[in-house]
């Protein structure tokens, strides 16, 4: 019988513990204390069993006044403030426990990424869901009209506001927002990582929404060797294995020149044995072009750096062999119980 008072006294205080916790005091008569306790029971020999139900019951009639009290003390405190803007006698809302869900394996991914990111020494900023035609366009050296502009179908509200095809939207907002860096001879190194949109004819490749991240640096002397060095260095630590890259030209209209980054194929994502096999390519990139510096007051006689920008859908979806990537904004729980 000792054995069984020390564990009503232990149980007594764990009890007491979670009864502080709880926002819904009666929620403590569910508490699992009581199920292991009953379960114990069956294990007793016959004997014992009448004291230790005993001891049990007064346990949670001690519980249950503990109870009473608490929705006592409740009732006397439930005149309502009628001045009050919102009803304070209103118990704290009650949170799911973080047991029951996961992180987006896209949020996952985006907390990666700007984790290296930020341990190279760039900035980590968020973009925007709808913007307009200067930070789309214009300030990105798309003069009205361009037919490069073609390449950024996306939504538009009626009143000519746009959701954000790419992040590099956010190219001139943070060349002007880190401008001051330049004076103290920092550099300017951000990247933003976020969502963006796209008219797009869904298919297993295609989504009308989804992530990029777009990286900006900006000093004196930066040289397209910084470019493929920081691309190669970014993406050796996203694989986890020193990998070699190459760029080859492309275009856009701003960067000039402009380049699509390819990277050696990282050893879990080997496929054959020809020479296209070998690379992956990964991004659009650039040295930033001097207009796009200008249109944020910066002098690109002095001052040049670089920029690109690409995909972290895809990232995912090569690192966990997703085939779909309509499979992310589908909200489908077999799919996100798998992250
Ligand atoms: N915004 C481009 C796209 O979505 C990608 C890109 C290319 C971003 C070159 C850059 C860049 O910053 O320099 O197609």
């Amino acid at each position: 019988m000792s054995d069984q008072n020390t564990i009503f006294s232990e149980s007594l205080a764990v009890l007491r513990a979670e009864f502080e916790e709880l926002p819904e005091k009666r929620q403590i008569l569910r508490s699992k204390v009581f199920g292991d306790l009953t379960s114990q029971l069956r294990t007793l020999p016959p004997e014992e069993r009448a004291a230790y139900g005993k001891a049990l019951n007064d346990l949670k009639a001690e519980v249950q006044s503990w109870v009473d009290k608490s929705v006592d003390q409740q009732q006397v405190k439930s005149a309502i403030d009628v001045t009050a803007p919102m009803d304070n006698n209103a118990s704290k809302p009650m949170l799911l426990p973080v047991t029951d869900g996961s992180i987006h394996p896209l949020m996952r991914e985006v907390e990666y990424i700007s984790d290296i990111a930020y341990r190279m020494g760039f900035n980590v900023e968020q973009s925007r869901y709808i913007d307009d035609d200067y930070h789309m366009f214009a300030s990105l050296n798309f003069p009205e009209g361009h037919p490069a502009r073609d390449d950024y179908d996306t939504f538009m509200t009626t009143d000519g506001f746009i959701a954000p095809a790419h992040t590099s939207t956010m190219q001139n907002r943070m060349l002007k927002k880190y401008k001051t860096n330049l004076d103290k001879d920092q550099p300017i190194a951000v990247i933003v990582p976020d969502r963006v949109f796209r008219n797009e004819d869904l298919d297993a490749t295609h989504e009308h929404t989804f992530y990029q991240h777009e990286g900006i640096y900006v000093a004196k002397g930066v040289t397209v060797g910084h470019l493929k060095a920081t691309l190669q260095a970014f993406l050796s630590e996203y694989f986890g294995q020193t990998l070699d890259s190459k760029i080859q030209p492309f275009y856009f209209p701003f960067t000039e020149p402009s380049f699509e980054l390819a990277i050696q194929r990282p050893d879990s994502l080997k496929k054959g044995d020809t020479e296209a096999d070998q690379w992956l390519e990964l991004l659009g990139c650039g040295m930033i072009h001097p207009n796009v510096l200008k249109e944020a007051d910066i002098d690109p006689n002095v001052y040049t750096g670089f920029a690109w920008g690409g995909g972290i859908d895809r990232l995912v979806m090569m690192k966990y062999g997703i085939e779909d990537v309509r499979h992310f904004e589908s909200g489908k729980l077999e799919f996100l119980r798998q992250f």
